[in-house]
């Protein structure tokens, strides 16, 4: 039996499927993969024409000769390295579980954070593990890491939605938080956002909304405190295994000004990030009644 499936999370990989086409295409070349693949390697197989290496993540040991199996069928086992662990916990340490370094392997073109489970508004450790990707990823093409054509790098991120809020006082203050310089705003563009954030705080809005708020924000901030530029290219919710409620992100990440990157305060257009659509897996807005702030 195949796990991590469902009809949803094949079309979202058939999707990531184009933007990675589009990247291969655009660097000339096959690509790395850093991510979360399973044993099963659904994503890996999906892509799989545009792949060089593939750098797998898992912190089951028990999953990891399956994995290996996996890849010798499917003729991959020249291209994976596994590595053993919590990614987060790699990704600080920058070695696995076996004291295998990973400090090698970035840049890397395709980072697949594919969790099974949710993030936590209130510690962030998901999202600090983007942080520290973004980060190797800076120090290696400071390095000179790079012997091909790097023109972005893509992140693609996945977690669920809990079917029950928990507290949503750190979503309220992270909100409040995006929309602080808009009483600088004129006043039509300023009672917009406000309406946008009422909403937002509402029983209307469903999850997914302030979820995306709270990553892109978070991402955006994190890639130019970094020197690079992070473009989100799609967020799509979508049916999981076990009817659990994805939420999946796309963004193209380019290099701007590694050497002197800017320090972060809020360079980042929270007009924009209110109004990005969350998509259903048929290209439609999971919620085309909201208010969209029009500057
Ligand atoms: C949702 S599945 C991946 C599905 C796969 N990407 C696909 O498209 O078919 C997540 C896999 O990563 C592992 N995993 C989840 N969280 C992890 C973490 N923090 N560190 C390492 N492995 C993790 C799980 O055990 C599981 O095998």
């Amino acid at each position: 039996m195949r796990a991590f499936s469902s009809v949803g999370k094949d079309l979202a990989r058939r999707d990531d499927s184009s933007i990675i086409a589009e990247l291969s295409r655009k660097a000339g070349r096959k690509l790395s993969y850093l991510g979360l693949p399973s044993p099963w390697m659904g994503d890996v197989l999906a892509w799989k024409p545009f792949l060089a290496r593939v750098f797998a993540v898992e912190q089951e040991k028990r999953y990891l000769s399956h994995l290996m199996d996996t890849a010798y069928a499917y003729g991959l086992v020249n291209q994976v390295v596994y590595f053993w662990g919590d990614i987060d916990e790699i990704m600080k340490s920058q070695v696995d579980e076996y004291g295998q370094s990973t400090a090698d392997v970035f840049p890397i073109d395709l980072i697949n954070l594919d969790y099974c489970r949710g993030l936590d508004y209130q510690e962030f450790k998901k999202l600090s593990t983007l942080e520290s990707l973004i980060t190797r990823q800076r120090q290696s093409l400071l390095a000179g890491r790079l012997s091909a054509s790097f023109p972005y790098f893509l992140v693609l991120l996945t977690h669920n939605l809990p079917y029950r809020e928990g507290d949503p006082t750190a979503k309220r203050k992270y909100i409040r938080f995006l929309i602080r310089d808009v009483k600088y705003y004129a006043e039509s563009l300023r009672e917009q956002v406000y309406t946008s954030y009422e909403w937002y705080l509402s029983a209307e809005c469903p999850s997914a909304y302030p979820h995306k708020c709270f990553v892109m924000g978070k991402f955006f901030a994190c890639a130019q405190r970094n020197g690079f530029k992070a473009v989100p290219r799609k967020v799509v919710q979508y049916s999981g295994d076990k009817d659990a409620v994805m939420l999946h992100y796309q963004f193209q990440i380019t290099p701007v000004s590694l050497r002197s990157p800017v320090p972060v305060d809020n360079k980042l257009d929270v007009i924009d990030i209110l109004n990005y659509p969350v998509l259903s897996c048929e290209g439609e807005d999971i919620n085309p009644d909201r208010p969209v702030i029009r500057v």
